[in-house]
């Protein structure tokens, strides 16, 4: 934003997300790459966000789609090179955009020489960097730890005749961060992508990195039903969030703060963390600083009330540690579209709440457009998740398809067969098209962000809630002088909202509709599944 009166880049701004393998391939290999993204960096400056965050790139057997790391320090060929990654991250900055790249520290790819060195014998001097463990008395695994993508979380090595630990898939190998070699590698890897010029770090499962020292069996869950997934079974108590992990996320952060300008904070980290809410705040961390956003995930599964939004932005709010700066995010690529969960009605309302609420929002791409998830025939899943529990509908493939840019063949989005299919809508929901159309949801979304860059109240001003009836939640923002009301419909029937004194006089600065909302006197009326943002017209009147 233009003033940031003494804001950083990262409590401003706004975070979009990209998933590499989905957003512009150049090379016609029906999988997206640096190149691609470097050619629609005008698209994302014109949306008018401040920062992007890549999915991983580095060198992968792509197991999970590079959430299995082969080597840290360089670039998947399917991607490009490293030529590639400075040159994006050059012209990204000539824009003004910062660059996030996805830093993986809880495991590596079984092929990452580390790995293989580590298995080689039990006498190797990298054996002690995974989590290798003797068999259990009857030869079984050596606890009941469970992986996330389901089935026993340990995998025997024939050879070497011990477990060792994955949290994910048995590609993915857990690091054994108890030991300082490893910690010391990673921080270099760390220093390696802030050298070259990295504005932050999105951190997978942060929370995931230390595991109880003596591998006790993880407790049953008791509210465990079949539709949660395997990994659902018993509760992670043991090998997750174990309390050791807050120093390591203090020395990330230490490592961080060494590239700003006085500790303050130029270079942001963002700690991946499913956890409940007075858990994940630990993460901003208590005797020392930690990540500077732990991701705050809880709209993606709130349910779509006003009462219980209110809730839970209000508990958010009061929980959060003084200084500790909130965040939001409606999506991501594991986890179901916006628009699939509320519909398309909904998902220009919940663009609203993403970008009026206090705190740094994280886009997810294609949200923008309204895309909804892609039913992926059997035959063409290709989510590890989705292969290994075919039945619960945990696949991630159908939030991971590709962006469709505009009506030519393959939405532009590759010459040759994409990936994973295109959602059959993209003739008519694609960029180029809903540009040119003043009421699409992704021209609410320009002038939702021009908004924000507008008027602070919105990106910095304080927070209030002003009612949580039925359908309708209301809330204020205020900075200074200026005060905004933003208030949202959550439901399909009109609604009238009572307005305090201080905003009786006031006009409608955007609605998720075509035309402006109706005001009244002393109150708004609310169509159908809309949205506005009110302002007073005077503006300094109020006490
Ligand atoms: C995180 C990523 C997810 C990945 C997993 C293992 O949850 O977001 O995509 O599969 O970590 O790295
Ligand atoms: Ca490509």
């Amino acid at each position: 934003m233009a003033a940031s009166f003494g804001f950083l880049w990262w409590q401003t701004g706004v975070i979009y997300q990209i998933y590499p393998r989905s957003f512009q391939d150049t090379n016609a290999d029906g999988v997206g790459d640096l190149k691609g993204i470097e050619s629609r960096l005008d698209y994302l400056a014109s949306l008018g966000v401040d920062a992007i965050w890549i999915s991983p790139i580095y060198p992968s057997p792509m197991a999970d789609f590079g959430y299995d790391v082969a080597d840290y320090c360089d670039i998947d060929a399917r991607f490009g090179g490293l030529a590639d990654f400075d040159s994006l991250l050059a012209q990204a900055h000539a824009r003004g955009l910062r660059l996030l790249l996805d830093f993986v520290p809880n495991h590596t790819s079984d092929r990452h020489p580390w790995f293989v060195e580590s298995r080689a014998s039990r006498n190797n001097p990298k054996r002690d960097w995974y989590i290798w463990r003797d068999p259990a008395p009857d030869g079984w695994p050596p606890n009941n730890w469970i992986s996330d993508f389901g089935g026993p979380a340990w995998e025997w090595d024939e050879a070497t005749r011990q477990y060792y630990y994955h949290a994910f898939l048995k590609q993915q190998p857990d690091l054994n961060w108890r030991n300082p070699a490893v910690r010391a590698a990673m921080y270099d890897v760390m220093r390696f992508w802030f050298d070259r010029g990295v504005d932050g770090l999105r951190i997978d499962v942060l929370w995931h990195l230390v595991k109880a020292a003596d591998f006790p069996d993880n407790p049953p869950n008791p509210a465990w039903q079949p539709a949660l997934g395997d990994m659902h079974r018993v509760l992670q108590l043991h090998s997750t969030d174990q309390p050791e992990v807050h120093a390591i996320a203090a020395d990330m952060r230490a490592i961080a703060d060494s590239y700003g300008s006085g500790g303050r904070g130029d270079r942001v980290l963002i700690g991946e963390i499913y956890l409940p809410v007075d858990r994940l705040l630990h993460y901003y961390g208590r005797e020392r600083a930690e990540v500077h956003l732990p991701f705050n995930f809880q709209l993606i599964d709130a349910p779509w009330q006003a009462r219980a939004l209110a809730t839970l932005i209000a508990d958010y709010e009061a929980a959060l540690p003084p200084d500790a700066w909130p965040n939001w995010v409606l999506g991501n690529h594991d986890r179901p579209r916006v628009a699939a969960r509320l519909g398309q009605a909904q998902a220009g309302v919940a663009a609203m709440l993403l970008l009026t609420l206090r705190g740094t929002p994280t886009l997810y791409y294609a949200d923008e457009l309204g895309l909804s998830d892609v039913a992926i025939p059997p035959a063409q899943v290709q989510d590890p998740r989705g292969l290994r529990e075919p039945t619960l509908a945990l696949g991630r493939d159908p939030v991971r398809t590709p962006m469709p840019w505009d009506g030519s063949e393959n939405a532009g989005f590759t010459a040759a067969r994409p990936w994973l299919p295109l959602h059959a809508d993209w003739p008519v929901r694609n960029v180029a098209r809903m540009a040119q159309e003043p009421h699409s949801i992704l021209a609410l979304y320009r002038r939702l962000l021009a908004a924000r860059r507008a008027h602070p109240a919105l990106a910095i001003g304080d927070f209030a809630l002003l009612d949580a009836e039925g359908d309708i939640l209301a809330y204020q923002r205020r900075f200074g002088a200026e005060r905004l009301i933003v208030a949202l419909n959550l439901g399909g029937n009109l609604q009238r909202l009572e307005l305090p004194d201080w905003a009786s006089d006031c006009r409608v600065l955007l609605s998720t509709l075509a035309h402006a909302a109706l005001v009244e006197d002393r109150a708004v009326l609310l169509r159908a599944d809309e949205g506005v943002i009110l302002m007073a017209n005077n503006q300094n009147s109020e006490g």
